[in-house]
């Protein structure tokens, strides 16, 4: 039976919030871990584990971090929030600002966010602008705007956002009884790879677990800052969500890496998107394409390196299929129409 209570009230002890803090939810956390099969068949690996944070309120792991962020804005009096967002982090925020009556204005990179997640900024009232250049150029002007005071930044540099993510570290401990070998996670701006390390730290500390494990992240070939370890002035990948050059989280992931023995490495596009079919197809578990480059990860270090003596993996999917209908629809060809008879459906369907 599934904890009922809200992800505030289950993990308050480990979050910065106080008695006065608003209990903000939408049903947030409490995702399912899927088991991996046919990952499981194709890599040897005995137990692989997909953590579906696409099955969050909004479809993504931001909501974690984002009713924190809003609740604690909330309680401080703020009236307004803001982010810079590839698209999930806009739609969470607009989400969570419509429930605390509060208003928000997101700022986009233009032509390069995924239609599902405009849709939702837009459904919930955000304020929606798009600049013109990728995430960091968008994240630089909303950190200017911040300081000049009235709106609440609510990107993942707000430091709420990080402690509420990292409850996904915690729920993956309790569910096994043990934190996992080793973790894989797609990497953008890095705030979310730099908070399940937090989680995974004080899941060990605290008793929910005996060992920490290897965090392995993910960046596109065309969006590897954290790989040639440099930032990078126009990212590239059809997996917009971490279409993102110079990561606000650079020292955290750096830090996830090194304190636990992992790796950062990156996959192409094309790995993306073999890794993104394969999941809905063979496993039933449609994640977006920035998801699937932890799977993609996983398949190329099993490939090149092995993975040593891990049995046990998770791979976190962070954010549903439904948000980018258009990749999904560039799949196929034109969809046959036919009159409505058994005989032009059959004639259809073996053409
Ligand atoms: N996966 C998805 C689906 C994302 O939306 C993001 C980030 C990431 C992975 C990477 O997480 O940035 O913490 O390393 N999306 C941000 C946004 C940048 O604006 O929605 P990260």
């Amino acid at each position: 039976m599934p904890d009922a209570r809200s992800l505030m009230d289950r993990y308050a002890s480990y979050l910065p919030i106080t008695d006065r803090t608003p209990r903000l939810t939408l049903g947030e956390g409490n995702t399912p871990l899927v088991r991996a099969r046919a990952l499981e068949r194709e890599t040897g690996i005995p137990e692989i584990w997909l953590k579906v944070e696409g099955q969050n309120p909004t479809g993504s792991f931001k909501d974690r971090g984002m009713v924190i962020a809003v609740a604690k804005a909330l309680e401080q009096g703020a009236r307004m929030v803001l982010c810079a967002s590839t698209g999930n982090t806009a739609a969470s925020a607009a989400a969570y600002a419509a429930r605390a009556g509060m208003s928000c204005t997101v700022v986009l990179p233009a032509g390069q966010v995924a239609a599902g997640k405009l849709a939702q900024a837009i459904a919930h009232g955000a304020r929606v602008v798009a600049v013109r250049g990728p995430f960091d150029a968008a994240l630089a002007v909303v950190r200017a705007l911040a300081e000049q005071g009235e709106a609440t930044l609510v990107n993942s540099v707000n430091p709420d956002r990080l402690e509420g993510q990292k409850t996904a570290a915690f729920e993956i401990c309790e569910a096994l009884g043990e934190a996992p070998d080793a973790l894989f996670i797609p990497v953008g701006n890095a705030g979310n790879i730099t908070a399940y390390w937090k989680g995974f730290v004080e899941a060990a500390r605290s008793g929910m677990a005996r060992q920490r494990p290897r965090m392995y992240g993910y960046q596109a070939e065309g969006a590897a800052p954290l790989v040639s370890g440099k930032p990078v002035a126009e990212p590239q990948t059809l997996a917009t969500a971490i279409r993102v050059g110079n990561p606000a989280s650079w020292k955290g992931a750096v830090m996830a890496r090194d304190e636990s023995g992992g790796a950062i490495d990156s996959v192409s596009d094309d790995e993306i998107l073999d890794a993104y079919s394969f999941l809905a197809r063979c496993e039933g578990v449609f994640a977006e394409p920035a998801s699937a480059a932890a799977i993609a990860g996983l398949r190329k270090r099993v490939r090149e390196n092995g993975l040593g003596s891990a049995k046990r993996v998770v791979c976190v999917l962070t954010g549903n299929g439904m948000k980018d209908p258009d990749r999904a629809r560039s799949l196929a060809g034109d969809i046959a129409e036919v009159e409505a008879t058994p005989d032009a459906v059959r004639a259809a369907l073996s053409s």
